[in-house]
Order: C-alpha cells, then structure tokens, then sequence
C-alpha cells in the first residue's frame, strides 16, 4: 500500500487543505499556551517547536500517520537487530556501539556485545598510551600531530565532532582531517606535520576507497621517505575497518587496526572504531560521554510515546512539510561556531539515508522522500543568503540550534549570538504585512507616495517554519544526544517513506564510470564507449596534458 493511499495521510491532505492559509502569528494570538505545549526537553536538550504550522489536530494526525506505519514495529526492528537494511541483507545496530547497559544484542545467534566492548577498550588502552606519550613513533618520539585519513562517513562525523568538541581536545595534540583526493589537502597537512611525531589513522569500513586509499598511500610514501624502514610504519599507521584483509594487503599490521561490523553504517560509525580520532583528542571519558549522551537519547526515541518523543516529533514536521508543502530542502542553521561543521554531518546523514525513490517493495514512490539538507553557522548565513528565506518564493523549514551556556564566550558575545537567532525565529515566523511596513516608513518622515512604492518591498509574508533546538552546553554528551536525535528523526522518516535508509547504491555509478575514464585518462583504453561529450571532455583533458609527465 503506497504511502499516499493510507487513511491518515488522506486525512492529513483534507486537514491541509484547512491550515495551509492559517497564520502562525494568528495561532500564537488565539492560544498563549503554546509556547510551552509545543516545547519538550530531554536529557540537555531543549526543542521549541511551536513556531511550526500546526496546531494539535495537525500532530495527533501525523502520529496517526506514524502508527498506521507501524512505526512503533520498525522501531523495536531496528535495537533488536533485525535485518532492516533488505538490500545489503544486514542489521542496523549503531545503537549497540553506545549502549549502556548488560543485556546482548543477539545477531545471527550472536551476542555482538563483548565484541562491541573489546574494541572499546582496545581503543581506550591505545588512545591512552598516545595522549600520555607511553606510544612513541620509531625515533622514540611523543605524537604530537594525528592525522584522519577517510572520507564520507569515515571523516565527517569524527571530524565534526572534534571541532564541537574542541575545547575538550588535548593541549599537546593538533588533529587533521584529509578527505580529498585532490593532493592539495594532504600536502598542505604533510607540510605542517613531521613524519617522526605523526599518527596517521586509515578510516575506511571498505577499505577500498579510492580517494582515502590514494591519500594513505601518499602519506605512507612521504613517511617511508624519511623512515626508509617499512618495519617504522607501525608505529605511525593505524586502520579502522571492517575488512581486515583489505588493511593486510595495504601493508598495515592488522594488530594495529580497530574493528568495526557491516551493521555499522559509514554515516552511523563515530560511534565505532571510526571514532578513534575522537578519543585520541578528548581523551576516552569524553568519549564514553558521547556515547552516554546517545545513548540517553536512545532510550528516549525507544520509550517515549510519540507524543513527546522528540525524534519522532521533528521526523512527522518534516514529513509535513516535504509530503503536503512540497518543501524541498530544509536547512541546518547552528548559532555557534563549534558546530560549523554539524550542516555538513547532517547533510551526508540524511541525503545519503533518504535520498532514495524506491520503496522497501521495489516501486518506484509516488510522493516526495528526503529534502536536500543544507547549511551553515547561522549568524553568517544572515548576512548571505537568509534574504531568499525572507522573503523568496520557496518555503524552507529551519532547524535552528544554539548552545544556552555562554560559558567560555567573549563578554557580550553570546547574547547577541542567541538575540539574534531568536529574532530570526520570530521574524520567520511573524513576518510584516503592508500595513506595518507602510507605517513604519511614514514614522521615520518619508512622504506618502515613496513610503507607498516603498512598502511592498519590505513585507514580509512571515509563516516560515523552524525548530529551536538549545543545548544546554557544548558538551561531549549533549552532542552524542544531538547527534542521536538526527539519527532517529532521519530512521522515522525513512521509515514512514516506506524505503531503505541504510543503504546506497547512489554513489555506485559515478564510482564505477570513474574507474574506466581514469583508465582512459592515464593513457589506456577506454572499456566504455562514453557520450560524445565525456568523450570530448577526456580527449581535451588529454590534449591539454599532452608531454607532461605525470608520477602515477
Ligand atoms: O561513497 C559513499 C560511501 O560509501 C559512504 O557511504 C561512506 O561513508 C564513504 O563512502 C566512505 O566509505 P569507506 O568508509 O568504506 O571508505
């Protein structure tokens, strides 16, 4: 039964029909209680979601929509390890890297539990030895510099978290993250870094991918330059991975490699070995505060009744607004600098999981699935493009986020941070009609005819949607916690989509086209015919770089 065909989201079609001219500023007039029934709180977690256009009509359908979706099934599916991610036949059990308590979590017969710990524990004992200089690199030297060499999931949540977090790093170490294959990036790490003093940390579940492959072999020919010994590089490379042959065949010892499990996603894997990185810079408690911090968050999304469970609550507005608004993106929008690179996690975690147009059944949808996600540190993002979410045509919801705690802030500094996030909520959601645009301008002396021409210009239509979501602090178990709700508000619309948010064969093509053009590129023939236009374009790549001479 396709999405669109079920009782509740018909019902949610004609109960559109009813709001979609209702004004948010209207609503807030008629019911003073909104403010804090539309608000809920858990764990160091604030969410203000009543600048919404809802009402409880609105909310009790969409939780109608949840249930008819069985919704509360597919949750229990996903902790017990069942086998939801259907195309690549594997459990989705992120949730056990964090899990705080003694029951297993059976898979295939399999407690994955001790597993999950032996690793920890691997993890905490070398990140230990490394931040207390107990491990030396092969001249018998202090680390002083680490180096992350991965891609996709295995850079963007260990290196958001690293930045969020960075206040909590250890003073002697400086991390990096290298993820393009464009040489640029690791030269410009390589020339800050000695080969004497630097960890490099191989991050790859595959261990098969190109990019992160061609940057771990650059660094290991730039270290080999100065080591001259194989035997050293032991003591500066280390692989997370799933496959431990793959990190045998690239020379790394595979004593000196962390596990982790297909049913581990790229973009659910900071939790994992993936997120040695962390634990080398904050050290391992801060480490196991992020996994206390998701863990709460877990259990929340697992007891809490839809009502007030906050993942599902954020999931349903956005299910609201792409299926009966046609939103088709919805921006991230920190007011903090240490979540600048939060956008960019979240855009990997929700494009990469609910970006599909196929269902769990094989059809192909017939209702709109994941928006694009994209953003940036708020208070910037006003001064740049927060204009088209003004006052343009395309309505865009907002997740807004913000830490309270101005502890560590400049004097000043953090008042105007939040006074202006919450005058951007308000302003979203009040706008100004003609009337007090055209009075204004009379205010300020301008005569009649030009306030007139004038005012249009400065309605604005107001009604634009957005969470406020407050952090109590930046704290290692408020960003586990955040990061969590992102997790499962991102699971439950995948789950009401009826499609796989645990796999992606997306990226598949590009990869496999690349392969024959780079073949074609380095002088070898092509398997593939391609268009006229590829072809045209790696004939003038060739013409181009006729005679020089490249050190493949
Ligand atoms: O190409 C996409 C992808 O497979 C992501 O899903 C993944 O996070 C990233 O590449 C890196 O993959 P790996 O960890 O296997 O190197």
């Amino acid at each position: 039964m396709s999405l669109t065909t079920l009782h509740a989201f018909k019902a949610l079609e004609t109960h559109f029909q009813d709001l979609k001219h209702a004004h948010m500023k209207d609503m807030f007039a008629r019911d003073p209680q909104r403010a804090t029934r539309y608000f809920l709180k858990v764990g160091d977690l604030s969410l203000d979601y009543s600048k919404n256009r809802i009402d409880d009509e609105t909310l009790k359908l969409l939780r109608d929509l949840a249930e008819e979706c069985a919704l509360k099934r597919k949750i229990e599916a996903m902790f017990s390890g069942e086998k939801i991610n259907t195309t690549e036949g594997r459990a989705v059990l992120h949730t056990a890297l964090r899990k705080q308590t003694q029951e297993p979590v059976m898979l295939d017969g399999q407690d994955v539990m001790p597993k999950v710990r032996e690793v920890l524990a691997r993890m905490a004992d070398f990140s230990d030895a490394l931040r207390c200089g107990r491990w030396l690199g092969y001249t018998n030297q202090i680390i002083t510099d680490v180096v992350n060499i991965g891609i996709g999931g295995s850079d963007l949540g260990a290196l958001m978290v690293c930045k969020a977090l960075k206040r909590y790093a250890h003073p002697r170490l400086n991390m990096y993250f290298v993820s393009n294959v464009d040489g640029i990036q690791i030269q410009s790490v390589l020339d800050k870094i000695h080969p004497e003093t630097t960890l490099f940390i191989v991050a790859s579940k595959t261990f098969s991918t190109q990019e992160t492959l061609t940057n771990a072999l650059s660094a290991r020919a730039w270290f080999l330059a100065h080591a001259h010994d194989e035997t050293h590089i032991a003591k500066h490379f280390v692989a997370l991975s799933t496959n431990k042959q793959a990190v045998q065949a690239f020379g790394i010892d595979t004593n000196n490699m962390f596990e982790f499990w297909n049913w581990v996603g790229g973009r659910y894997s900071l939790w994992s070995a993936i997120g040695l990185s962390i634990m080398i810079y904050l050290g391992k408690e801060n480490f196991y505060a992020l996994l206390q911090g998701a863990f709460e968050m877990d259990q929340h999304f697992k007891n809490a009744p839809f009502e007030h469970n906050m993942p599902v609550i954020l999931a349903l507005l956005g299910i609201w607004y792409v299926n009966f608004f046609d939103a088709g993106s919805h921006l991230i929008a920190p007011y903090d600098q240490y979540l600048r690179y939060f956008p960019r996690f979240i855009q990997q975690l929700d494009m990469e999981s609910n970006g599909k147009r196929t269902t769990l059944g094989g059809e192909v949808v017939d209702y709109d699935t994941g928006p694009i996600i994209w953003g940036d540190i708020g208070i910037n993002s006003q001064h740049a493009f927060f204009q088209l979410l003004h006052q343009g045509t395309h309505l865009t919801p907002i997740d807004f986020i913000a830490s309270l705690s101005k502890e560590g802030n400049l004097p000043g500094h953090h008042e105007i941070l939040l006074s202006n996030v919450f005058a951007q909520a308000e302003a979203f959601m009040k706008g100004k009609d003609y009337k007090e645009a055209y009075t204004q301008l009379l205010e300020k002396g301008m005569p009649d005819t030009q306030a007139r021409a004038l005012a249009p210009h400065r309605v604005f239509s107001g009604n634009r949607p957005s969470n406020m979501l407050l952090l109590d602090a930046i704290t290692p178990k408020s960003i586990g916690s955040l990061v969590a709700l992102y997790e499962h508000k991102i699971f439950v619309q995948g789950a009401i989509w009826d499609i796989n948010s645990f796999d992606q064969w997306g990226v598949e093509l590009g990869k496999e086209l690349a392969k024959d053009i780079l073949t074609q590129l380095r002088e070898g023939s092509a398997q593939n015919p391609h268009d006229s236009s590829t072809q045209h374009l790696i004939n003038l790549y060739k013409t181009y770089n006729k005679g020089v001479l490249h050190a493949d």
